[in-house]
């Protein structure tokens, strides 16, 4: 799973607004702190932001779109924002996109207390990863513009 969030970085994070909705958006600034603990950067994300000041419970996804395979992770999150020492501490991560840097809004640390694998039926149809990963990069390859 940790393998997941380094390569794909991206995860789709679902919060609930203070009616009980569902809000689902993509976040790509993931990064993996230790065996239970994942940040990413807040550059304009005031929804989720809001919902999660509110409810700090939030759901996560993660898929490789070339094996078909990620996962799903529930957790608490803690919202950082640039005045704090935390915010101070956890930015270094972000030294690789100097560029985005300073429009770090918040750091938001998600603390995972479960997750669980997901992987595409194909799997269950006797498909191989190999397989897959070879016929999605094909697909990908062939919608590009
Ligand atoms: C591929 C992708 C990656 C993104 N990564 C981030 C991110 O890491 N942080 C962020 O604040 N916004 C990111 N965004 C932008 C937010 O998803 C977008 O502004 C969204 O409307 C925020 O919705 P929210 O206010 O409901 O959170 C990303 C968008 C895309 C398409």
């Amino acid at each position: 799973m940790k393998q997941i969030v380094k390569e794909q970085k991206l995860g789709f994070v679902a919060t609930v607004d203070a009616n009980g909705r569902p809000s689902v958006s993509p976040k790509g600034t993931f990064f993996v702190l230790d065996d239970e603990q994942l940040i990413f950067a807040d550059l304009r994300s005031p929804q989720t932001i809001k919902n999660l000041k509110n409810k700090p419970w939030l759901e996560v996804n993660f898929v490789d779109q070339f094996s078909r395979k990620g996962f799903r992770a529930k957790g608490r999150a803690e919202i950082f924002e640039r005045s704090s020492s935390e915010f101070d501490k956890l930015i270094t991560i972000f030294d690789e996109w100097p560029e985005f840097k300073d429009m770090i809004k918040n750091i938001i640390k998600v603390q995972i207390t479960s997750a669980k694998i997901v992987a595409s039926p194909d799997y269950e149809i006797g498909v191989s990863e190999s397989e897959l990963r070879a016929e999605y990069l094909e697909y990908f390859k062939s919608i590009q513009p």
